[in-house]
């Protein structure tokens, strides 16, 4: 019999509140608590067997796909923070993090109760535009609200993958401004491996084969080495550079009248090689862009989440200028955000997918664990873990000097911002750093490179669970994996 207070509630909502599933879903995080607890530090295969188990599975996951694995990596199912099982039995450091997606590591309890809250909580594996729950809104409520704190964004579409949130952001300008139908990107962007993206993207690698049929004109990023070489006289170098590169966006625009729908910028390049820029660089193009009503889109794929604020925009107080902020990796769910001005007429946005349940609920626990536990600001814990990972850096090269090179493109061996974190050790060379990656892997800690030339040695270090403890033990596996290559160079 259906009573009074069972109207008040849905049947779903009822079975998500029921003791015996809330009950059998803390036994589980409580298991895995368990399970995870001897994951300590960095080991090698648990044996012989399994070793050998591995190659073969990493053999068929190569002829699977045509084309062996960068790194031979795959995942147990299992890990404690930033240490993560392989499924040879070995532990690693993962100082990447899928590129930085798992901003809180492996097997996080919090985000195994949320995805299992999805599973008990969804009557359907993935989510999408014509049917989705409330849950997908939920989770995209934190993130605008959040980028509503510092700009005028008022409005999120989620989707996939990063590249779909920029093939997104740049209908979006392309409608508001058309019939331009050029755009204006940095020389080293990367913005994804769509068709369109690929063309943008400044490496002649990602489009190869790629017929062209988009119209990119790039402009210069900022180059610290560069603009400390323009330095005289009374005028500073960075103002020389900035003016040189207003002049340049402005020739652009003189070439072009009325062509160009967007200029994108990525606030701190990430395949790029974690290049950085001070703001007021940043604001100088802007503010040429919004006299020419070219829209300001801001590709924060890589960096959303990871600075020292949530959004990038907000860490360098540019979020009065951006129209357009795409966002992803940490977030699970990928999404465009964009102002009421940018808000696109219908039929423009949709797709089958916007998630998986569990993605959107482990998103916005994530999200919730961000902005509430102190990461940010300039005491924040990114800013924190980055001086961290920066005093260690400068140590080991003043213990090797010969193992950091000068380059006079390299204007510090130590860059990035909060949790991107570059270092550019054997003078930025690509056979080197890739050798010391591919090292550095079988020490005990995965990292990857960025850059094109010069190349750096990368970390996407999963903050939110990594222990200020442990920079110690990461740094004397790097040391190790960097004797060895320098070894091997010096030979
Ligand atoms: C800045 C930036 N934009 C877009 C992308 C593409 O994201 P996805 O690989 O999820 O398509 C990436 C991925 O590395 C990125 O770094």
């Amino acid at each position: 019999m259906t009573t009074a207070s069972d109207t008040q509630t849905t049947l779903g909502a009822q079975f998500q509140r029921n003791p015996v599933v809330r009950n059998a879903i803390s036994a589980i995080v409580e298991e895995l608590r368990a399970a995870q607890a001897p994951i300590t530090d960095v080991r090698p295969a648990r044996s012989p067997e399994l070793a050998q188990a591995y190659a073969q599975m990493l053999e068929n996951a190569g002829d699977i796909r045509g084309r062996a694995l960068l790194y031979p990596y795959l995942g147990s199912g299992m890990g404690n923070g930033a240490l993560v099982e392989l499924a040879d039995g070995s532990v690693k450091f993962d100082m990447i993090s899928g590129i930085g997606v798992q901003f809180f590591g492996h097997s996080d309890p919090l985000l195994m109760q949320a995805a299992l809250e999805g599973a008990a909580g969804g009557d359907t594996i993935m989510q999408g535009h014509l049917q989705g729950n409330n849950d997908a809104y939920e989770f995209a409520r934190v993130l605008l609200d959040q980028a509503m704190k510092g700009s005028a964004l008022a409005h999120v579409f989620l989707c996939n993958s990063g590249a779909m949130a920029n093939e997104n952001a740049l209908k979006i300008c392309y409608q508001k401004h058309a019939p331009a139908s050029r755009v204006i990107a940095f020389a080293g962007c990367f913005m994804g491996r769509s068709v369109t993206m690929a063309q943008i993207g400044d490496s002649a690698a990602g489009r190869d084969g790629v017929p062209l049929s988009t119209l990119v004109d790039y402009m210069p990023f900022y180059d610290h080495a560069a603009a400390k070489r323009m330095s005289a006289g009374d005028v500073s170098g960075s103002t020389r550079y900035i003016d040189m590169c207003v002049w340049h966006l402005r020739q652009y625009i003189e070439r072009y009248p009325k062509q160009h729908a967007c200029f994108i910028f990525e606030l701190v390049q990430g395949e790029g090689g974690f290049n950085t820029a001070p703001p007021e660089f940043f604001r100088a193009l802007m503010e040429v862009c919004k006299d020419a009503k070219i829209a300001v889109w801001d590709d924060e794929v890589q960096t959303f989440g990871r600075t020292t604020e949530m959004y990038c925009y907000d860490a360098l107080g540019l979020g009065d200028m951006v129209d357009v902020v795409c966002v992803g990796k940490m977030s699970q769910v990928c999404a465009v955000l964009y102002t009421s001005e940018y808000n696109p007429r219908a039929g423009l946005l949709s797709a089958t997918f916007l998630g998986s349940t569990d993605a959107v609920r482990a998103g916005r626990s994530i999200l919730e664990r961000l902005r509430d536990n102190g990461h940010y600001g300039p005491d924040g814990k990114h800013a924190k873990h980055f001086k961290m990972f920066e005093q260690r850096a400068r140590a080991l090269a003043q213990r090797h000097p010969d193992w950091f090179p000068a380059n006079r493109d390299v204007h510090d061996i130590v860059s990035g911002l909060g949790g991107m974190m570059r270092m550019t050790p054997f003078g930025g060379k690509k056979d080197a750093i890739t050798k010391l990656c591919r090292t550095l892997f079988d020490e005990g800690v995965i990292t990857f490179y960025c850059g094109h030339d010069p190349y750096h040695l990368r970390m996407l270090p999963p903050l939110g669970v990594f222990q200020e403890s442990q920079w110690d033990r990461v740094f004397e596996l790097v040391e190790s994996g960097m004797a060895k290559v320098a070894a091997q160079h010096k030979n």
